[in-house]
């Protein structure tokens, strides 16, 4: 491995710190606690729910560091949810899971926002739902932030019932209270399964209802499992302990059709060269260009990449690389950036033609993502780089076929868009530790916001020292770079998932196979300028 390969490796192990961190709040304590409750750490109960010898390919497990609440929390781990994707009898399905180690699994803005990018995957690539709650419902602190609104604690329960009337099944496990507003992921839920003593789920907990109507009464006799299996009919399934309910969900799902993708698919074959090469191809600084034809050699089948129009405009048409590899037998269009990635008018016209031609074909899009920006100045501008950009923002916002955002660099400006951006709404969005998303790299908004600053500064009188504009620049540098950190980015939920470099063939693989699951319409692009 060479330098930049094992600059990466240590990065990694950053992010495997930061993961460890987030999927064991409280340490063995929290798990004793859950033990005397009879309960398991969620991540185990989802590891016997899907089928034995498979992978459960876990989302935004850095999602809430850093995110900074009310009444001093710095970080919500993993937001308190588990959300991600995996094989129960044969077909894909997304798991939703609390965490009730994390605040007793209560809903904080970020928890909201992942649980609800769950629903969103799930209802676009056309997957069923299993639901583990374990909540406190709303984290009471923040109700204004996380109640009334849409995309508020509201909105998952209407996607519930959305994605039920698409024949989409909502399965829900209780593994612990489900109160108030959470009931509802009970009630909701196509089939739910409750456990003895375990579960408990009613519109106002005994403290409330002691207040309200001056009964008292216990949770059990309230809400609890028999109460809603034998009596109200809420819950469908009454089970002694976990590992039954966890048995019940599968049985639930037993007779689902198989699912099958739309698309011809070759048998799989590994790439040429080894995969972990892409470690040495990754120039620390992430400015400096990438090969990007070697990037995609250590990612595809056979390595071997069909490129279109590889002669196209060297130089200028080349920062953009087009088309087809095979990702474990499936059939990708790519849009993939090369040297440092700048996009030139001939590069977006080409990327515009390449989507159309994917769409066309009912090919699936990959982008990846290594570029700071479309290119400026009045030579572009008057080659029509406006009008050529928004073209290909056009083409990829309307392309109908599946596509997946991949940052393995620069994310900045308007390459944003062209490059199917968290806006663009690819099927999944993933990023490595390389990746850079920000308006502007740390270094050009230190220069821009210097200049105005300097210039307020002599309006006023007052011209910036030597010393102060360096000051300034360093802390513009420290801010933007900061914000554009995958950290940063990740525990926003602005990707799906850091990843490895030496995860991403298997990621691509799932989430394409996912993706392509739903038929694939015709196309259908607006009006394009040309
Ligand atoms: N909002 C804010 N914080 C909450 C909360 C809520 N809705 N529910 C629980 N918490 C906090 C507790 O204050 C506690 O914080 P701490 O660790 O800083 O002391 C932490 O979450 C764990 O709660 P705890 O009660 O110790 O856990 P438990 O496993 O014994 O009980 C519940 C879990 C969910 C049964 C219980 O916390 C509860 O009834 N919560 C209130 C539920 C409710 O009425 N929600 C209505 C909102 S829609």
């Amino acid at each position: 491995m060479n330098t930049n390969g094992i600059f990466w490796e240590n990065e990694e192990k950053k992010l495997d710190e930061r993961v460890h961190e987030a999927t064991w709040p409280g340490g063995q304590k929290a798990v004793d606690r859950l033990a005397k409750q009879g309960k398991r750490p969620a991540r185990d109960l989802i590891q016997e729910l899907i089928d034995p010898e498979t992978c459960f390919f876990e989302l935004s497990r850095i999602a809430g560091f850093g995110v900074h609440y009310p009444g001093g929390i710095d970080d919500v781990p993993c937001a308190g949810v588990i959300t991600g994707i995996g094989k129960i009898n044969g077909n894909w399905t997304m798991i939703i899971a609390n965490d009730s180690r994390v605040k007793a699994g209560t809903y904080f803005p970020i928890t909201l926002k992942k649980h609800i990018r769950a629903q969103a995957i799930a209802e676009q690539c056309g997957l069923n739902c299993v639901y583990i709650a374990d909540s406190g419902g709303a984290f009471l602190p923040m109700q204004a932030d996380v109640f009334p609104d849409d995309g508020h604690f509201g909105s998952m329960f209407y996607n519930m019932a959305r994605m039920s009337a698409k024949g989409l099944k909502q399965i829900t496990m209780s593994t612990g209270g489900n109160t108030a507003g959470g009931a509802y992921i009970v009630f909701m839920a196509c089939q739910s399964v409750m456990i003895d003593r375990m579960s408990y789920s009613f519109l106002g907990g005994p403290p409330l209802v002691k207040m309200a109507t001056g009964e008292e009464i216990s949770a059990e006799d309230l809400g609890g499992a028999r109460v809603h299996t034998h009596i109200s009919g809420g819950a469908d399934h009454f089970c002694a302990d976990q590992s039954e309910a966890v048995l019940r969900v599968r049985e639930i799902l037993a007779l689902e059709p198989p699912q099958e993708i739309h698309s011809h698919r070759y048998a799989e074959a590994p790439p040429v060269v080894s995969p972990e090469t892409i470690y040495d191809l990754m120039p620390a600084a992430t400015h400096q260009g990438i090969d990007g034809r070697k990037v995609l050699e250590a990612i595809c089948d056979d390595s071997y990449f069909i490129e279109y129009k590889q002669h196209y405009a060297p130089g200028r048409g080349d920062n953009l690389l087009t088309g087809k590899i095979r990702i474990k037998g499936i059939p990708v269009g790519v849009i993939a950036s090369n040297a440092v990635g700048i996009i030139f008018a001939e590069a977006a016209r080409k990327a515009s033609e390449w989507i159309v031609r994917c769409s066309q074909e009912k090919i699936p899009l990959l982008f990846l993502q290594n570029a700071p920006g479309y290119m400026v100045g009045s030579e572009s501008e008057h080659q029509g780089i406006g009008k050529y950009g928004s073209d290909m923002v056009r083409a990829v916002s309307c392309a109908q076929v599946p596509r997946i955002q991949l940052v393995i660099g620069p994310d900045n400006g308007a390459a944003n868009y062209g490059m199917c951006g968290r806006a663009y709404r690819p099927h999944f969005l993933f990023s490595t530790m390389r990746a850079r998303t920000g308006v502007m790299s740390g270094r050009s908004a230190a220069g821009v916001l210097l200049s105005i600053e300097e210039k307020n500064r002599e309006a006023k009188g007052k011209p910036m020292s030597d010393a102060e504009k360096q000051a300034f620049r360093e802390k513009m540098i420290e801010k933007y770079d900061g914000e554009a950190h995958p950290f940063y980015c990740g525990s926003r939920l602005l990707t799906d998932r850091v990843l490895k470099f030496s995860e991403i063939r298997d990621w691509l693989a799932m989430a394409f196979e996912v993706s392509l699951l739903r038929p694939i319409g015709e196309p259908s692009f607006g009006n394009f300028r040309f």
